[in-house]
């Protein structure tokens, strides 16, 4: 059974509140919270302090995928903000054991991620160390593009790499794209957590589309 993690960065932030509770009430597993500082991706989305005011009112699991030149330096606020998990950049400039450090003295689960130019292989010395990898299945930056199926590839190897050193059900996360044809596929190639924005925003009934994806 895959978990599912809706992204916020779809959600009407008018009204973040009722949009979280929408996703937890359908049975979302966790809430993804995309961070995007303009620097390394193009675009910017929130910060902090918006996670800070959301975790107050609504108990939930917080999947912060920081998009940042720097995120060593921002994890410290993010879980102070209430971040579950952490999950950074490979490609970033932040020394990435230090960064893993960082995270789990600060209570939460760790994960790194990779861009599609990234070999899957880059991540594998890092899996014995954290919760879990994530698979771009797009260039980050923006919700609603088309999924690249080179991601199915990389799910595979990481999945065959999770079982070989002995730590199968590891969190393989997958994001970017992610809709009622593609998630079957992913979860099909390893994947075990799904992240969908568009997917679950964009329609008229975000509770049924969970529903799709929690059956996978
Ligand atoms: C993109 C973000 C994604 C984004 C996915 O940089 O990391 O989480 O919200 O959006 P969809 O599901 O619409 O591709
Ligand atoms: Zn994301």
């Amino acid at each position: 059974m895959a978990m599912i993690a809706p992204s916020l960065l779809s959600a009407d932030f008018a009204c973040l509140e009722q949009d979280c509770r929408t996703c937890l009430d359908a049975g979302a597993d966790f809430l993804h919270f995309d961070v995007m500082d303009g620097h390394f991706v193009p675009n910017i989305s929130f910060g902090a302090p918006v996670l800070a005011s959301l975790s107050k009112k609504v108990s939930a699991f917080y999947d912060v995928h920081l998009m940042l030149t720097d995120p060593l330096a921002y994890v410290p606020m993010f879980l102070k903000a209430g971040a579950s998990m952490i999950t950074f950049h490979l490609e970033a400039d932040s020394p990435v054991q230090e960064t893993i450090d960082a995270i789990h003295a600060g209570g939460a689960k760790a994960g790194v991620v990779i861009k599609p130019a990234t070999p899957a292989a880059a991540a594998f010395e890092w899996m014995p160390k954290v919760e879990m990898v994530l698979v771009m299945s797009v260039e980050p930056g923006f919700g609603g593009q088309k999924f690249q199926p080179a991601a199915l590839e990389k799910l595979s190897a990481l999945r065959a790499e999770a079982v070989r050193i002995g730590r199968p059900d590891l969190l393989l996360q997958v994001d970017g794209g992610v809709a009622r044809d593609t998630a079957p596929l992913c979860a099909a190639a390893g994947a075990n957590v799904l992240v969908a924005g568009s997917a679950v925003f964009g329609t008229a009934d975000p509770a049924a589309e969970i529903a799709f994806y929690k059956g996978l």
